[in-house]
């Protein structure tokens, strides 16, 4: 019997090797423009984190801010099981910091980097290489006197002279790193590139082999995913990742694709993940929910046409053998996909359970608002949803969690076919009733411009996208605005089965975010 990589023959089964999950939706995944989180909402994300069973939580970059640094000190006082991990650059002051964020971890991770490119060195470092390699030799030791869990980055790896890469990486493992990561920080590395530079490392760097070698991959070109593959192809068995491939610029490689190539190709691969995949959705869900940066529809595994046949032909070879067409099912990855969920006459009890099941705990309070809000829906429409459920939560969280300068009052809104659009808005801005009357192109722009008006806002609306939550007339509008001010962007999101109202409620949401 015949194996395609190095899963290790055992009677007849296969000892399969684990790919280590390390998940940075928490700091790489919240430098996407627009994604900023509070910190019970990162809280929140964690918690979804640890369910999946990720390897290590990276949390945040403790000296970047005040909330940064609460943030990953939270998250190590109340998150169990994952590793928890805190970024900083190789100077005493960075380390001092993670290490502070970090003390009530039950499991600690520093992690330090240094870009090792000449293009970085020259530009952005003004170091040369001596300094660099002894900048990192002495950050490793550093940390280590503080944690024995010790990540090195290599920043823009994947445009390093290799005899250099080779030489700083050698260097951070003999002052003391258990974890070496090579990031290809640009997106600028093709596969096979990036499976030669792996496998170079894995043959070239003395004590290489005592170490977990890791990648962390950017998407500018498309190939976070495929070259994260390539790597752990070549030797690597750490792979870092965000949910929904969130990241800096065009994102990080995307945790759900890696886990579901890995485990759906696991013949092919024979490589464990540990990950719990049937909580994949719902991790998707939330995070999107609380980004307020929504999935594409065609994305892969998460997307909200993944599982969905068009062509007759599919449905037709669907309905004989699912296998004709779906390499995974919808069900695996925790998606129930046309399950009816609740309708008017549930009670507290029913809406209660579905909500743990969903990962959500809510307080009496909480739950009392939840259920108002639910039973309000309810009757407006015939059948809830999780997504419903998701998106009343939203609002029962915008409320909790968001300080609110504006809260929607009232509106009003005229149209028709020889009407010019009008809008009249109140507002409470800081417990006054705020109005005005405003026209536009059509309904949308005459709310926003008398929203705009009596805010006030001297910001920009960048994007306006709506969707329908769930299918038929009698959905919910899921409305996403992009605006930005002072080069600030934030997202806001606001959800009714009434469109317009759906319109002004994302708008003002993404109002009272600039505020904050
Ligand atoms: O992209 C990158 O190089 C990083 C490092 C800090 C790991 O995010
Ligand atoms: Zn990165």
């Amino acid at each position: 019997m015949a194996f395609a990589n190095d899963g290790i023959f055992f009677g007849d089964m296969v000892m399969a090797e684990k790919v280590i999950f390390f998940d940075t939706t928490l700091r790489d995944g919240e430098q996407s423009p627009g994604a900023s989180l509070n910190i019970e909402e990162k809280l929140k994300i964690a918690r979804q984190l640890a369910k999946l069973k990720v390897d290590i939580i990276e949390a945040g970059f403790p000296i970047a801010s005040p909330g940064d640094f609460e943030a990953v000190k939270l998250i190590s006082k109340e998150i169990k099981g994952p590793v928890i991990c805190g970024l900083a650059r190789t100077t005493q002051k960075d380390i001092d910091r993670a290490h502070e964020a970090l003390r009530e971890a039950e499991k600690p991770r520093i992690h330090t980097f240094i870009a090792t490119s000449d293009i970085h060195l020259k530009h952005k470092l003004k170091m040369s290489r001596n300094e660099v390699i002894k900048t990192a030799y002495e950050a490793v030791k550093y940390a280590k006197k503080y944690v024995s869990d010790i990540e090195f980055s290599a920043e823009d790896a994947g445009r390093s002279d290799p005899v250099f890469l080779h030489e700083v990486i050698k260097t951070a493992i003999s002052a003391g790193a258990t974890t070496i990561n090579i990031p290809d920080t640009v997106g600028y590395i093709t596969p096979d590139e990036f499976g030669n530079i792996i496998r170079n490392i894995k043959e070239k760097v003395p004590g290489i082999n005592d170490i977990i070698l890791s990648v962390h991959c950017h998407n500018d070109l498309g190939l976070a995913v495929a070259n994260s593959i390539a790597a752990v192809q070549n030797g690597a068995r750490q792979i870092e990742c965000t949910i929904n491939g969130l990241g800096e610029r065009a994102g990080n490689a995307s945790l759900e694709e890696i886990v579901m190539i890995l485990e759906t190709r696991k013949n092919y691969f024979a490589l464990d993940t540990g990950i719990k995949v049937d909580e994949i959705y719902r991790t998707s869900r939330l995070v999107s929910n609380l980004t307020g940066i929504i999935v594409q529809p065609n994305k892969a595994i998460v997307g909200a046409n993944a599982f969905a046949h068009e062509a007759g032909i599919h449905q037709d070879g669907i309905l004989k053998e699912r296998s004709t067409y779906e390499i995974m099912s919808a069900e695996t990855i925790g998606l129930d996909r046309n399950r009816l969920v609740l309708g008017k006459h549930s009670g507290r009890h029913a809406l209660k359970s579905r909500l743990n099941e969903l990962g959500y705990e809510l307080a009496e309070n909480e739950l009392e608002k939840f259920y108002n809000n639910f039973k309000e829906l309810a009757d407006k429409k015939k059948e809830i949803f999780d997504d419903d459920l998701l998106s009343i939560l939203n609002i029962i969280e915008g409320v909790k969690t968001i300080p609110e300068a504006y809260k929607l009052v009232s509106m009003k809104v005229s149209c028709g076919t020889n009407e010019k659009p009008k809008a009249l808005v109140t507002l409470d801005v800081q417990g006054k009733n705020l109005s005005f009357e405003g026209s536009g192109d059509g309904p949308v722009d005459a709310v926003y411009h008398a929203i705009a008006e009596v805010t006030g806002t001297k910001s920009v609306l960048q994007a306006y996208i709506v969707k329908a939550i769930t299918g038929g007339t009698d959905a919910q509008g899921d409305v996403t605005v992009e605006v930005e001010e002072n080069n600030h962007t934030v997202f806001g999101r606001g959800v009714d089965t009434d469109i317009i109202l759906a319109s002004a409620k994302a708008y003002i949401n993404a109002l009272n975010k600039l505020v904050r």
